[in-house]
């Protein structure tokens, strides 16, 4: 049974919750691996839109169980108020949700800190999304995070939030000059949200082995993008976790050996929210056309996306990082009225031209776009079911891409419902 992982191939925004809501349907699990509410998946089915943070986006199609594992770090008060939004839409959890007890727990200082510590930055501010999520992973790796597991010991959870906020509050009032933080105000706001949340805790990595044992097919969900993995993306201007595949593998309890696909997800142009280098980057009226025809307002903040031609240097980094056997070409309809498109095949850097994405995020920012022109389809790509029967401009479009990386599109979306979608 396969256990795949869906990969942002891009700076995150691909279109990963419709092709997770997509594939749930034939997959026992569905499990989010890393980041936190700082994602925003985009679900439209019937009449209804549903934008998901936390919960994987399989909570919609089939009956998959939903998992949030290890790797995430979790905002309680917008877990239940997720929560809340899906049993409202008829979403039975019981059963179906499972939480990790070995996830992190996002506080209200961890948003705070965020939020000086991006102020204070200036003009280095990295544009992240305020959700606390830089504050929480730097809990986790200096050993005094809180995990989900600590919120069923009040007392203990009670003296640990105290002794952090001892640290907290020395840095918010000398170094930020805010108002400290009050434990005991702050707990007491959160009592209501750990009672609804303390049923879904769970093994969660228990629960992946015997799923793995007993060949139950898994699909793994990243959020973000892989340009924004702390490792491999545009330094200091990405998120505090690891959206490429090994980050899968550490924030579920699945084994590298165990993973079976990994999909790569990205546009059929490419965008970015927040800071850093973005190389095919328009700051002109084709880069206009594409945010207002692709609707390019980030889910979670609602800011204007940046956005630019696809970049092919960009994605076969990304392939490459994570192994991606399969690939998902999404918001393809967005194109449908260019007289001209253009992809970037190479870049000229210092003089040299190179096909390798540098790791020096000031070499990103310093390279020029080496573009092949496409003329434009100037037709509509919606209602097709099949890839033979899209424009022939199209089809040369999509073939371009598929010989340059090696990979295979297995799934065209050119639109955000479920039946605007070519499935090969
Ligand atoms: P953070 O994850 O909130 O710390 O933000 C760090 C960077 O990642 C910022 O540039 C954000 O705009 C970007 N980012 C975080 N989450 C997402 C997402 O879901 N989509 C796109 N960009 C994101």
């Amino acid at each position: 049974m396969p256990v795949r992982i869906v990969i942002g191939a891009q700076w995150g925004d691909e279109g990963k919750g419709k092709v997770v809501d997509l594939l749930s349907k034939d997959a026992h699990y569905v499990v989010r691996y890393q980041g936190g509410a700082n994602a925003g998946h985009t679900l439209k089915f019937d009449d209804t839109t549903i934008v998901l943070h936390l919960i994987p986006s399989g909570m919609f199609n089939g009956n998959s169980k939903c998992v949030i594992g290890n790797g995430v770090v979790i905002d309680p008060i917008s877990l239940v108020n997720e929560i809340e939004e899906v049993e409202s839409l008829g979403v039975n959890l019981e059963n179906r949700l499972f939480i990790s007890s070995a996830a992190h727990v996002i506080l209200p200082y961890h948003k705070v800190l965020d939020k000086v510590k991006e102020k204070s930055r200036g003009s280095d501010a990295i544009g992240t999304t305020g959700r606390g999520i830089g504050p929480a992973y730097v809990s986790k790796v200096s050993r005094v995070g809180i995990r989900i597991c600590d919120l069923l010991d009040k007392s203990s959870l009670n003296e640990k939030i105290k002794k952090n906020l001892n640290d907290i509050n020395q840095a918010l009032v000398n170094v930020y000059g805010e108002e400290p933080i009050d434990a005991d105000e702050m707990i007491a706001e959160l009592e209501p949200a750990i009672e609804t949340v303390k049923p879904y805790i769970s093994n969660t990595t228990k629960i992946m082995h015997d799923a793995l044992q007993k060949g139950e097919s898994i699909l793994l969900e990243g959020a973000q993008g892989s340009l924004l993995d702390v490792d491999h993306g545009t330094y200091p201007f990405v998120t505090s976790s690891s959206p490429t595949a090994g980050g899968a593998c550490t924030g579920s309890g699945i084994p590298p050996m165990a993973i079976t696909h990994a999909m790569g997800i990205t546009k059929a142009y490419c965008t970015r929210v927040g800071n850093g280098p973005f190389p095919t980057e328009l700051n002109d009226d084709a880069g206009e056309k594409l945010r207002k025809n692709g609707q390019e307002f980030g889910a979670t903040t609602g800011r204007p996306r940046r956005c630019g031609w696809l970049d092919l240097v960009a994605l076969n980094y990304a392939i490459r990082l994570s192994g991606m056997n399969e690939l998902t070409l999404t918001k393809l309809d967005v194109l449908d009225d260019f007289d001209e498109i253009k992809i970037c095949t190479s870049y000229e850097l210092d003089g040299e031209t190179t096909d390798a994405f540098p790791i020096e995020t000031d070499k990103v920012a310093r390279v020029k776009p080496v573009y092949k022109p496409f003329e434009g389809w100037k037709t509509t790509t919606k209602n097709f079911s099949s890839f033979e029967e899209l424009p022939g401009k199209t089809q040369e479009y999509i073939s371009f891409i598929e010989e340059y990386t090696g990979v295979r599109f297995n799934i065209i979306s050119t639109g955000p419902k479920r039946n605007e979608t070519i499935i090969r």
